[in-house]
Formats: structure tokens, C-alpha cells, sequence
């Protein structure tokens, strides 16, 4: 039976990936390790579980994702997206386990004109993008056997994200301002999860780097305006500059992926952005009710 090691399970990717595998993927061994159960910047627990377990799969859904708060605390993101993620990879390599780390969009500083490939130079405009950099660059230096997926603008049912803040935005205010000049490609992470676990059940061999999202490339005000329609919020909303929108960490203009690498791969097709956003509201709005 395949084992599967995941890190970061309270996290929006890692409740995604136990929602989908409770329901269907129980033919794995699965072990879903929260932050409190292994801080994966601590060796010795990491070493302690390996020893103590074989995995063929180690999917690290654990990351520091505080984009804003990374400025001031770069030491942290470094420590958990790339000094731990180099550790996790040479545990990888002693133990024979695979890898599927996620990373991020904001590896890319925004200029392309088009999608960006997995070609594409990476060239990070904020401290949170250079630390999950510093991460990739890490495991393909260390491990043969790994899947990297650079994703973008998740969200899901849990955690913090921006399709949760606008439902709640959306019942507080009568009009919201949202930046309309930052393009990219949302993902439901629960689409992100059932891919993974299609690489992990079909032991995909062809390693590297891919790129995921959902599909279709809009602007926040476009993807602010969807989701107040979907659920029925009559918040007017209007577009900004991010000259008028200032935060800590500078953003990408154009962080839209490239996904035909994978797509070639794989056996579903990508669900397009507003048909994924419509389940998760859906599934919001149904937990509520
Ligand atoms: N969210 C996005 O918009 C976005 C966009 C592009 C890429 N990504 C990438 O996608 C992946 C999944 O993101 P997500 O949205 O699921 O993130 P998330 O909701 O912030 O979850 C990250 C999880 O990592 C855990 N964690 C933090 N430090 C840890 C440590 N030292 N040891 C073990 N676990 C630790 C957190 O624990 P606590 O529960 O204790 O906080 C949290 O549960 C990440 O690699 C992220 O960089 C995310």
C-alpha cells in the first residue's frame, strides 16, 4: 500500500486533501501530521518520524503563507519555506520518499505579457516569493524525485483567504474598493488536492516542475465581483490601483500560470475558475445553513 507522510494538515490545502481523502482515497496509508504534531523546522521530530515510518510520499502542505507579515519577518519565512524545506528534502533522499511541495505565483515578478511557464525566470518581488524560491531551488539541488507545483490565489472552505474575507466584506459594507490592475488565476484548493492525489495514486514518474491553477485569468475586481453574484451580495464594488491600495509586500501585476505541462499529464481537466468558485461558495453557504 502506497504511504503518504502530510505536513502543514490544518492548513487550507492539507483539510482539502483529508476532506477528498476520507470521502474516496483510503486504499493509501495516509498520516496527517498539523503543525503542533511536527513542526518541520524541527529535525529531530522529522528524523524521529522517519525513522520510526516509511513513507513513499512526503506532501508538504506546511508553509509560512503571511505574505505581508514576511517583510518584517523574513528569518521566519526562510526558515520554514526554504531551511526546513532543504531539510525535508534530504530526509526525502536518505529515505527513498518522494516529494510534492507547493509553491507559489510570486516566484514571478508580474512583467510577462502571458502566462508565465515553468521556464519562465523566477524573480521574486517580495520576501515570502524569494523564501518559497529559495525552497525549489533547495529540493531540485537535492532530489531527483520530486513534484513541485507552483500555485495561485488559493482558497477553500478553511483558513484565511480572499474569497472569505469579501463573503464577509460583502455583509459588513455597502461598497468595497478592490484593485483591478493585479491579473492571476484563482484555485479552489480542493481542485489543487485532487490533483495531487492523481500524481500520488498513478506514481506519476515524470518529476519537476509544474504549474496549477484553476482556469481562466482575471483581475481581484473581477474576482470580487463573482463571488458577491454567486452569493447573492449587493456590495457595489469598485476598481483601484495598487498605487492606491499600499501593502507591506509588493505584488505581481501578472501572476497568471502556464498550465499546458500539466494538463498534458493529466487525466481530468482543469476546472475553469468560476465553475470551482461556484462549489466552494456553495459548500460555504450549505455548512451555514
Ligand atoms: N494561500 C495562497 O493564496 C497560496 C498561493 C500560492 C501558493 N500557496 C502555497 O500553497 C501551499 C498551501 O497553502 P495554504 O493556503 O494551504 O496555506 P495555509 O492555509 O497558511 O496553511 C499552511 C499550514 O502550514 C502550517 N505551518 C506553518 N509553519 C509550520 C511549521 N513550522 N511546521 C509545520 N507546519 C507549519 C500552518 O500551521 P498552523 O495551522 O499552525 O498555522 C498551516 O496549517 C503553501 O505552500 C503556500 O505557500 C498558497
Amino acid at each position: 500500500m502506497i504511504s503518504v507522510l502530510v505536513t502543514g494538515a490544518n492548513g487550507q490545502l492539507g483539510k482539502c486533501l483529508q476532506d477528498i481523502v476520507i470521502q474516496k482515497h483510503r486504499d493509501l496509508e495516509w498520516v496527517f501530521k498539523t503543525s503542533e504534531e511536527l513542526d518541520i523546522t524541527d529535525q529531530k521530530c522529522v528524523l524521529k518520524l522517519f525513522d520510526e515510518n516509511e513513507f513513499d510520499y512526503l506532501v508538504n502542505c506546511a508553509a509560512y503563507t503571511a505574505v505581508d507579515r514576511a517583510e518584517s519577518e523574513k528569518e521566519k519565512a526562510f526558515l520554514i519555506n526554504a531551511e526546513a524545506v532543504k531539510y525535508l528534502a534530504e530526509t526525502c533522499k536518505i529515505n527513498d520518499t518522494k516529494l510534492v511541495h507547493i509553491s507559489t505565483d510570486f516566484v514571478f515578478d508580474g512583467t510577462n505579457d502571458k502566462a508565465y511557464t515553468e521556464e519562465d525566470t523566477a524573480s521574486p518581488l517580495n520576501m515570502y516569493g524569494a523564501s518559497k524560491l529559495k525552497g525549489e531551488q533547495y529540493i531540485q539541488g537535492i532530489l531527483e524525485h520530486f513534484f513541485i507545483i507552483r500555485t495561485s490565489w488559493v482558497y477553500s472552505e478553511y483558513g484565511h483567504n480572499f474569497v472569505k474575507t469579501m463573503l464577509r466584506l460583502g455583509k459588513e459594507r455597502d461598497q468595497i474598493n478592490v484593485v483591478n490592475d493585479q491579473v492571476g488565476s484563482p484555485t479552489y484548493a480542493k481542485d489543487l488536492a485532487a490533483v495531487i492525489i492523481e500524481i500520488v495514486k498513478s506514481e506519476y514518474t515524470e518529476y519537476g516542475l509544474y504549474h496549477y491553477s484553476n482556469g481562466g485569468v482575471i483581475s481581484w475586481f473581477d474576482f470580487t465581483k463573482k463571488i458577491f453574484e454567486y452569493s447573492n451580495i449587493q456590495t457595489d464594488v469598485f476598481p483601484v490601483s495598487s498605487a492606491d491600495y499600499i501593502t507591506h509586500a509588493k505584488r505581481p501585476k501578472n501572476s497568471a500560470l502556464d498550465k499546458a505541462k500539466i494538463s498534458n499529464q493529466l487525466k481530468s481537466t482543469i476546472p475553469n475558475w468560476q465553475e470551482s468558485l461556484k462549489k466552494c461558495i456553495n459548500s460555504i453557504i450549505n455548512e451555514k445553513a
